[in-house]
């Protein structure tokens, strides 16, 4: 590990509620670029998740744990609640953000926040294009498949899955 001043970190925010397989990917690829990932769990106070902050926090780290990829090892997990993303990085030192995309939605809607973050602050976002085996899966449809009883194993990890469960009801495992 290179000296703590020239540590290159970067952000991976999103609610995270609950992390995917898709959310997982882009985390441990981020990994591979940079020193140290601060996995962001943004919790916004307005909003209801399904899980609460602690609760999400423990399962981005127990997916990692779990995973038993090396790059894992570089993430470390953080929430943080009621604040700009950029005043979170800034606290971390950290200039970058890195954001996985699925498609021109996720870019539309990921460009204004980009650009608002470089004004704010002049963290540049990174974009990682989004692995097509995940281009489905988002946590809303996660959300609404295992609500319903939908097998959701392909698209979360497995301590993911068993919350849902638990959270949902035993359908969301059964199958
Ligand atoms: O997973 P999400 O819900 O798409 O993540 C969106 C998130 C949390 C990254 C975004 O809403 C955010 O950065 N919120 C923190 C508040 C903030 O900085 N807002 C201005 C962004 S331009």
């Amino acid at each position: 590990m290179p000296p703590l001043a020239q540590i290159r970190r970067c952000v991976c925010p999103g609610s995270f509620d609950p992390l995917t397989l898709g959310h997982l990917d882009v985390l441990l690829r981020a990994a591979a670029m940079f020193d140290v990932v601060h996995a962001g769990v943004a919790v916004n106070p307005a909003k209801r998740g399904l899980f609460s902050g602690p609760e999400r926090v423990e399962l981005v780290r127990g997916a990692l744990a779990a995973s038993g990829d090396p790059r894992a090892e570089r993430v470390v997990v953080e929430e943080f609640a009621d604040g700009l993303l950029v005043d979170h990085c800034r606290r971390l030192g950290a200039a970058v953000v890195v954001k996985g995309l699925r498609g021109g939605t996720d870019y539309a809607y990921e460009l204004p926040m980009a650009l608002m973050n470089r004004h704010l602050a002049e963290v540049e976002t990174v974009f990682l294009v989004g692995d097509p085996r995940f281009e489905h899966i988002s946590s809303s449809l996660v959300k609404e498949v295992a609500r319903y009883g939908g097998d959701v194993s392909a698209l979360v990890p497995p301590v993911v899955r068993a919350a849902l469960a638990a959270r949902l009801g035993e359908n969301a495992s059964d199958q």
